[in-house]
C-alpha cells in the first residue's frame, strides 16, 4: 500500500500526521457525481461495478482523502432479503411493504448473501485493481438496528417511532427480525472482506435514539457479534451518531476504532474510551460551510484536541450536498499539512 496511514493509525501506530476521509465522501456534493445522477437511477449506479468504481475513486482523485469507500448503501441488505427497497429523489428511501408482524419477519428467508450481493463484490474487486494499492478501501454495512429502523418504519424519520414501537410491543419478533439482519450482514462483511476490503466501518446512524438500557438491547449486542465474528478478518470500526453515552462499552468491543459525532469533546471521549481505541471524527458536517481560512483554522485544533496518534480525521456525520468542492478539500489539506 502506498498511503497506508489510514491502516497505521486503525493500529495504533505512529504516524507523520493522522490520515483524513469523510463520511459519505463519495456522492452528492462532487459535479462529476450529479452528472452520472442524471444519467443512471440510484440503484443502476449501486449495482454497476463499472459506475460503482468510478464514484468510489472520485473523492481519492478530486479531494486527496486517505482512503476510499465503497459506493453503496446500507440498504442493499434488505433488499438481498427480499424486502423491496426504492430511492426516491428528493426523498430518499422507501419500503412500500415495511415488516410490521411476525409473520413478516418469519417469511424473511435464509439467503446466500455472495449471490445476492455479488455486484458488491464485483465493484470491490474492480475498484481495488482501479486503485492499485493507492490508499486503502472500505467496505461497510449499516448496524442491524439502523437498517431495522428503515425496515419497520419503511422511509426516513426523526423519531423512528413505528420502529421503537415495534420493539417495545413486539419484542420476540423484533429480536427475530434483528438476527436475521444480524447473520445476513455478518456473511455480506466477511464476503466483503474476501473481495478486497482493508477495513469495515459499521454505521449506527440511529443508534443515538434509543436509551442507554435500550441501546444494548437493541442495537449495542448486535454489534458486538458482528463485530467479533470479523475482527480477526479486517480491522473494524463503529460509528455511534448520537452514541457517546455508549463510549466506554463500546471500547471494550475488539474494534480498532469508534467513530464519534460532533456532539462530544475529543476529550470527553478519550476519557471514555482510555486509549485502547483510535478515534475518528468529528468535525461538524456544516462548519464546512465556514469561510476556507476558519474551516483550516478549526480541523487543526481539531487534530489538537484528539492528539495525532491513534486518531483518524472526519467528519462527525456525512458530508452535506452543499457543501463547495473547495471547502471539502480545505478541511482534507489542513490535515495533510498538519505538524
Ligand atoms: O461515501 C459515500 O457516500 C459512500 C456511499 C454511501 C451511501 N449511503 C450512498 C448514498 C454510504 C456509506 C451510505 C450509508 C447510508 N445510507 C447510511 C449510513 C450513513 C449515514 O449517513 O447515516 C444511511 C442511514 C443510509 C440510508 C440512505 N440512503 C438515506 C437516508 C438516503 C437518502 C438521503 C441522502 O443521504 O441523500 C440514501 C440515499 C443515498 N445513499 C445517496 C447516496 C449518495 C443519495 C441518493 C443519490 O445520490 O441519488
Amino acid at each position: 500500500m502506498k498511503n497506508d496511514l489510514f491502516l497505521r493509525a486503525l493500529r495504533g501506530e505512529k504516524v507523520e500526521r493522522p490520515p483524513v476521509w469523510m463520511m459519505r465522501q463519495a456522492g452528492r456534493y462532487l459535479p462529476d457525481y450529479m452528472k452520472l445522477r442524471e444519467k443512471y437511477s440510484f440503484f443502476e449506479r449501486v449495482e454497476t461495478p463499472e459506475l460503482t468504481t468510478e464514484i468510489t475513486v472520485m473523492p481519492v482523485h478530486q479531494v486527496g482523502v486517505d482512503a476510499a469507500i465503497i459506493f453503496s448503501d446500507i440498504l442493499v441488505i434488505p433488499q438481498a432479503l427480499e424486502v423491496e427497497v426504492q430511492m426516491i429523489p428528493g426523498t430518499g428511501p422507501v419500503i412500500p411493504d415495511p415488516i410490521r408482524t411476525k409473520e413478516q419477519v418469519e417469511a424473511i428467508p435464509e439467503i446466500d448473501v455472495k449471490d445476492r450481493l455479488h455486484y458488491v463484490m464485483d465493484a470491490l474487486r474492480l475498484t481495488k485493481q482501479e486503485l492499485n494499492d493507492a490508499v486503502p478501501l472500505i467496505g461497510f454495512a449499516g448496524s442491524p438496528w439502523t437498517v431495522f429502523c428503515y425496515m419497520v418504519e419503511g422511509k426516513g424519520s426523526k423519531t423512528f417511532d413505528k420502529a421503537k414501537a415495534f420493539c417495545y410491543t413486539q419484542p420476540e419478533a423484533a429480536h427475530l427480525l434483528l438476527e436475521k439482519i444480524t447473520h445476513a450482514t455478518i456473511a455480506y462483511l466477511k464476503e466483503k472482506v474476501a473481495s478486497g476490503a482493508d477495513a469495515i466501518q459499521i454505521f449506527d446512524s440511529w443508534g443515538g435514539l434509543l436509551s442507554p438500557v435500550d441501546y444494548e438491547i437493541f442495537s449495542l449486542r448486535y454489534i458486538r457479534e458482528i463485530v467479533e465474528a470479523i475482527h480477526h478478518l479486517a480491522p473494524v470500526i463503529v460509528f455511534g451518531k448520537g452514541c457517546w453515552f455508549a463510549l466506554e462499552e463500546m471500547a471494550q468491543m475488539p474494534v480498532s476504532a469508534l467513530g464519534i459525532d460532533w456532539t462530544i469533546s475529543p476529550h470527553m471521549a478519550r476519557e471514555f474510551t482510555q486509549y485502547h481505541v483510535t478515534l475518528q471524527g468529528n468535525f461538524d458536517p456544516a462548519r464546512l460551510l465556514s469561510p476556507i481560512p476558519e474551516i483550516k483554522k478549526l480541523a487543526r485544533q481539531m487534530v489538537d484536541n484528539f492528539g495525532k496518534y491513534r486518531y483518524v480525521a472526519n467528519l462527525g456525520h456525512g458530508i452535506l450536498p452543499n457543501i463547495p468542492v473547495a471547502h471539502a478539500k480545505a478541511f482534507v489539506e489542513a490535515i495533510k499539512e498538519y505538524g
